[in-house]
């Protein structure tokens, strides 16, 4: 039993499957590095404050650094019997030092130290995600403001609406991935505080100096309370969550690529090194890509479930369920920062088939709401001009004609209150600047809203 670092009490040894079970190595050593660096953080502040000698401190540091250049260079062996990453660098740091590594687990304990790790990884990729969103904002500004006079259909019910700007439609998603950057840098802030000192989960009865290592590591501040440090996992739900939220706005736009990209809308053309072709239909350009991201929006949902459930009634304070808080954090950093980068590249390089756009904008009587209102202005309750263009509509479709198509002679039947000038409101371009209400289509607004993300950007 000598050879489990924990191996004191026990007369048999573990069985194969129960190791084999237990042991996280496989995917907790990607937290290396932060295990390295909260450890050299733990030992520097164990010789300051006169726990350990300043000697033995160098020493493990050496150590530390040591294993460190080994794991990045290959040449470290990471097995089973060695349960955690935690584990197998200390045993690695006997190996390489001989007893006094046994020093640096003093004041310490797994519990506190893989609530550091984790908080320390998490902290570092959700950084990189901000990047990724960053870039991403930025390629829609650019494109709305590149675009800024091409209309196209609004939907809703996914029936033509009303006409509006492409840009204003692309800026609806600026303001999406906005909401998820702010989610993310939210989170970040509260989750920036040091578990590491809380021991197993009581505290310890050295004369640590928690401050210090939370500075050294680059928190805000230590953890309040020993139990909350080692059993909270709120800051691993709120990243599933706001990266669930942030799927859930790739899907839709994804969606909307796939469905734009079809013969039948042929809206816009996805670059072809984002495509796929069949391996039958020679015609065929598939929009792999878009479909894709929207697919794994399914495993963002699925990792924040699976540990929402693993926490659901866990009694304080760490418990070896904890350990399955790791894989679905992996995965969901890893899905989400591919399927952003994708995206935002895919986006940059589509081509908007303008003319196409257009004369969609103009179909399915996307301007009746503009004769409806035309109607109000002419002193109509808005309730009876509804009624009124609903015939007017009914009567232009049996004649297979659009709004603009009619005779003044064919409006007036509707009503008297009709005149020339009904031919200004039922056209796209007037229909899209005549909505200059804050937030609305017009030209003005939506370069209003392109010069107020573009100053949140800088
Ligand atoms: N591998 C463990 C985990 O990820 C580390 C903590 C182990 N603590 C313990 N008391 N067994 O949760």
């Amino acid at each position: 039993m000598a050879e489990k670092l924990w191996g004191g009490r026990f007369s048999l040894s573990t069985h194969k499957l129960a190791e084999e079970f237990n042991a996280s190595i496989n995917f907790d050593r990607k937290l290396y590095r932060f295990d390295i660096k909260g450890s050299i953080a733990h030992v520097e502040m164990l010789a300051k404050q006169r726990i350990i000698v300043e000697d033995e401190a160098r020493q493990i540091k050496d150590g530390l650094e040591k294993i460190e250049a080994e794991i990045e260079e290959g040449d470290f062996e990471f097995r089973d019997e060695d349960e955690d990453i935690h584990m197998a660098i200390e045993k690695r740091l006997h190996e390489l030092i001989g007893p006094v590594a046994g020093k640096l687990h003093t004041a310490r304990s797994r519990n506190d130290q893989v609530a550091t790790d984790f908080r320390m990884y998490l902290r570092e990729r959700v950084d990189e995600i901000s990047e990724c969103l960053r870039e991403l904002m930025q390629v829609i500004v650019d494109k709305s403001r590149e675009k800024i006079d091409v209309v196209m259909p609004g939907y809703t019910h996914l029936q033509t609406a009303q006409p509006v700007l492409f840009s204003q439609y692309a800026m609806a998603y600026f303001q999406m991935f906005k909401r998820d950057f702010l989610r993310f840098k939210d989170f970040r802030e509260r989750m920036n505080e040091c578990p590491l000192g809380a021991g197993a989960l009581a505290g310890t009865t050295f004369d640590i100096d928690r401050d210090y290592t939370a500075e050294r590591l680059g928190f805000d501040k230590p953890t309040s309370n020993s139990l909350d440090s080692v059993s909270d996992r709120d800051f691993a739900l709120e990243f599933l969550s706001a990266a669930s939220i942030c799927g859930m706005h790739l899907s839709r736009i994804s969606e909307e690529m796939v469905i734009f990209s079809s013969a039948e809308f042929a809206f816009l053309d996805l670059p072809d090194d984002f495509c796929t072709g069949s391996s039958i239909m020679p015609q065929k350009k598939n929009p792999d890509m878009p479909e894709l991201i929207r697919g794994k929006t399914g495993r963002l949902y699925g990792n924040m479930i699976s540990l929402f459930t693993t926490l659901k009634g866990l009694p304080l304070a760490y418990n070896k369920d904890m350990q399955e808080d790791k894989e679905p954090v992996f995965d969901s950093v890893e899905t989400l920062i591919s399927s952003l980068r994708i995206f935002t590249e895919m986006f940059a390089k589509m081509k908007l088939n303008e003319k196409k756009m257009a004369k969609a904008a103009g179909g399915g009587f996307s301007t009746a709401t503009d004769l409806a209102d035309y109607l109000v202005r002419k002193g109509m309750p808005f309730r009876e001009a509804h009624n009124v263009v609903g015939k007017t509509v009914a009567y232009a479709l049996s004649k297979n004609k659009g709004l603009e198509d009619l005779e003044m002679e064919e409006f007036r039947q509707f009503s008297r209150v009709i005149e020339g000038d009904i031919f200004e409101y039922v056209v796209v371009a007037k229909s899209v600047d005549s909505r200059k209400a804050k937030g609305g289509t017009a030209k003005s607004s939506v370069l209003q809203q392109i010069k107020e993300a573009e100053e949140f950007l800088t």
